[in-house]
């Protein structure tokens, strides 16, 4: 009976709605799960013991109504704008906040931990959420689900959801400092971190997950931090590690189709994220920015989460920086995001 009258008032909705967006469509999803790190974290570290944290000012200065949320950027990330795009919602709630509604629960939360990677190893330090936990909580999520729709309408949600994963910065970036350089050569690591990212596609898949969008690496040689890092006085990117980015990247791309074919069903789209970047970065002035080596947040060159704080002195405008902070990009290179993973991913799922 709850369910008819619902069905009557979102015809009704639907019918008023028609005559001004007669294009608008059902949703190509019904839902979108996000798997990964800071560039999709909409605030899940808020609600764990971790100080890689960004519910501080200056972050979320042009987020609706200025507040910062755990968002590591000044606004709104691509999981809230594609949700949007694709008409689920305008924001992408992190699946740890505490009061989320059956609606939030029935159109896909966020599990994305900032500072996380693929390797358990990477999240200890930080002590964030690494693949695996995130993976573990998408299977307390499922209870949940179940609970407000019944077996048959939740594996119905998952099978017509998209998951969508962007990880690995982090272990590489770990990987670069630490003593595991010694022992495992960039190409072993390379497919240590692969095997990582195929057995966590896999776990979902078995979960009952069909349709996966991977992002690939940025060119995080080329953040603010990482130059910083390097010491070049001139500020050119690091070509080193955008090379290794590159390496993992079509590495990637080329066992995708193999593990698709592996799991029946499914359809696994690869995400060009080092060249949805770059485009920007080479090509500034195109997109209207100016600053493109250094972070709005204080001096641009190393301040992060809790060292870009309210204290720290801010850009007067902030929509002319690639980045917000010396790791993460600002809302207007999420929105040009977007539009690419929206032109160049979305077509591919059916
Ligand atoms: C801020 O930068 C953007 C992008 O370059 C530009 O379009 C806008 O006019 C600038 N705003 C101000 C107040 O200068």
């Amino acid at each position: 009976m709850a369910h008819t009258i619902l069905l009557l008032v979102v015809l009704l909705l639907s019918s008023t709605t028609t005559i001004s967006t007669s294009k608008r469509t059902q949703p190509k999803f019904s839902a979108i799960f996000y798997f990964g790190d800071s560039v999709l974290d909409t605030g899940n570290n808020n609600y764990i013991p971790t100080l890689a944290v960004g519910n501080h000012a200056p972050y979320g200065r042009n987020f609706p109504g200025r507040k910062p949320t755990g968002r590591f950027s000044n606004g709104r990330l691509v999981p809230d704008l594609l949700n949007e795009k694709l008409q689920l919602k305008e924001f992408s709630p992190p699946f740890l906040e505490k009061d989320l509604s059956n609606n939030d629960i029935m159109t896909g939360v966020n599990f994305a931990s900032a500072g996380s990677g693929f390797e358990d190893q990477t999240s200890r330090l930080s002590n964030t959420l690494p693949m695996s936990k995130q993976v573990n909580l998408f299977k307390e999520y499922l209870l949940r689900l179940r609970n407000i729709v019944g077996e048959k309408e939740a594996s119905r949600i998952i099978e017509n959801s998209l998951i969508f994963i962007s990880s690995g910065t982090n272990d590489f970036t770990r990987y670069y400092r630490s003593l595991k350089r010694k022992k495992m050569d960039i190409g072993e690591y390379q497919d240590s971190v692969l095997r990582i990212a195929q057995a966590s596609v896999k776990e979902l898949f078995s979960l009952g997950g069909r349709q996966f969008c991977l992002a690939g690496l940025p060119p995080f040689g080329c953040t603010p931090i990482q130059i910083t890092l390097s010491g070049d006085p001139d500020r050119a990117c690091v070509d080193e590690q955008n090379r290794d980015a590159q390496a993992y990247n079509s590495k990637l791309e080329k066992l995708l189709p193999a593990l698709q074919g592996s799991l029946h069903g499914s359809k696994i789209v690869y995400l060009d994220a080092y060249q949805a970047f770059k485009e920007i970065l080479d090509n500034p002035t195109k997109y209207g920015f100016i600053e493109i080596t250094r972070g709005c947040c204080g001096t641009g060159l190393r301040e992060v989460g809790l060292l870009c704080n309210a204290l720290s002195p801010i850009c007067r405008n902030e929509s002319s920086f690639v980045f917000y902070d010396a790791v993460h990009p600002t809302e207007r290179v999420y929105r040009i995001t977007t539009d690419y993973i929206l032109k160049n991913a979305i077509p591919q799922f059916s």
